[in-house]
This record gives structure tokens, sequence and C-alpha cells, in this order.
């Protein structure tokens, strides 16, 4: 029997695939509309993520949710986000490669389902897993890499902003150049009736 997104998640929440279950308060699988054709994808979850289940709560996760309130994109309605790892790597470390392949299939599962047509990669982890492993952030954020016929593009990471605040007008223009795409493929759910 098909059991979808929502299926996917209930077998997410008891996984032990690698280290990082022993110590996570909640699995955070991801959030949005599984609708959407726009996945972001971060690098996995922190403090607030892991003691609420949900992706981006934090500071970093406010200004995430400006820079796509200021695209008419919300976290709720048009776009689905979720991380490369599911459970918090403690003291916020990068995740081990090894903890990055052993939860890929989950990623790999909502992909599949969500079947989205532009992925955005919030930072460098998501980024090197996902586009391309020399990838270069800080030259390179903001342009389009094809793969298969969907569209990725990096950006630099929330929390990065917020440590390097000189960087948020670079940030905002990916986001313009996301909003352009949306509309250039015409693939924003709130114009298709979905
Ligand atoms: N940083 C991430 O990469 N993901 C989150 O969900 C929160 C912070």
């Amino acid at each position: 029997m098909e059991r979808g997104l929502e299926g996917l998640r209930e077998d997410c929440l008891s996984c032990k695939k690698c280290g990082l279950c022993a110590a996570r308060t909640h699995v955070v699988f991801g959030v949005g509309n599984p609708q959407s054709k726009v996945m972001l994808v971060g690098e996995g979850p922190g403090e607030h993520e892991d003691l609420e289940g949900e992706p981006f709560v934090g500071r970093g996760g406010q200004l995430l949710d400006k820079l796509l309130a200021a695209v008419d994109l919300d976290r709720r309605v048009n776009v689905y986000i979720t991380n490369i790892v599911k459970c918090r790597p403690p003291k916020n470390r990068d995740p081990l490669p090894e903890e990055q392949e052993a939860c890929l299939p989950w990623l790999r599962g909502q992909f599949s389902l969500i079947r989205p047509k532009i992925l955005v990669c919030l930072g460098r982890v998501a980024a090197m897993k996902l586009i391309k492993p020399d990838i270069k952030i800080t030259k390179e954020h903001g342009r389009f890499f094809e793969k298969n016929g969907l569209l990725m593009m990096p950006t630099l990471h929330p929390a990065a902003l917020l440590r390097n605040p000189k960087e948020k007008p670079g940030a905002f223009e990916d986001f313009l150049k996301l909003r352009e795409k949306i509309d250039e493929l015409g693939c924003d759910i709130r114009n298709s009736g979905v």
C-alpha cells in the first residue's frame, strides 16, 4: 500500500541508522506543503529544532522566513523545508559524512514523493552533498545547476548571514532569482490551481 510522505515520516521517527539518534529529543523530518515544487534543504537541526521537531525555528529560521516572505513564499503554503540529517549533531557540529550517508535515504524518499522542480541548498554542507563536493558557496551562491531536469541553487546559510550581516543583500538577491525561476517555470502552486 502507498504510505506516502506521512508513512515515510512515521518510519523516520524511529530511525536508528546512525549515532545521532542517541541524544535527540525529536527527529526533525520536514515542514511545508508536500505539493510544493520548491524544496529547501539545510544541514541539520540545531537546539531549537531538536526541541520543537521542526526545521529552522531558531533565529536563523526567523531570518529564513523573512527572506521567503520577501518573495511571497511561506513555509506552510508553497515550499517544503528539510535538512540533510534529521537529528541534531552534538554542539551543532557539521554532520559527519557517514551520518549524512545514513540519513540520505530519508531525503531521497521525500524527494521522490514531493518531486520538486527547484531545490535550494541552504549552506555549504547541503550544497556540497547535493550539488558538488567542491562547491564554493561564497562565489557560486545564486547560480542554478541542472541535474536530470532538477534545478538546484545554493545560497548562504541563514546562520552564516546572522554571523555576517553584510552578506544579507547577496542572499536576498538569491531569493529574488529563486522567485524569477519559479515564475519562469510557472511552478508556484498558488498559481497552478493545486
Ligand atoms: N540549521 C539547519 O541547517 N537546519 C535547521 O533546521 C536549523 C538550523
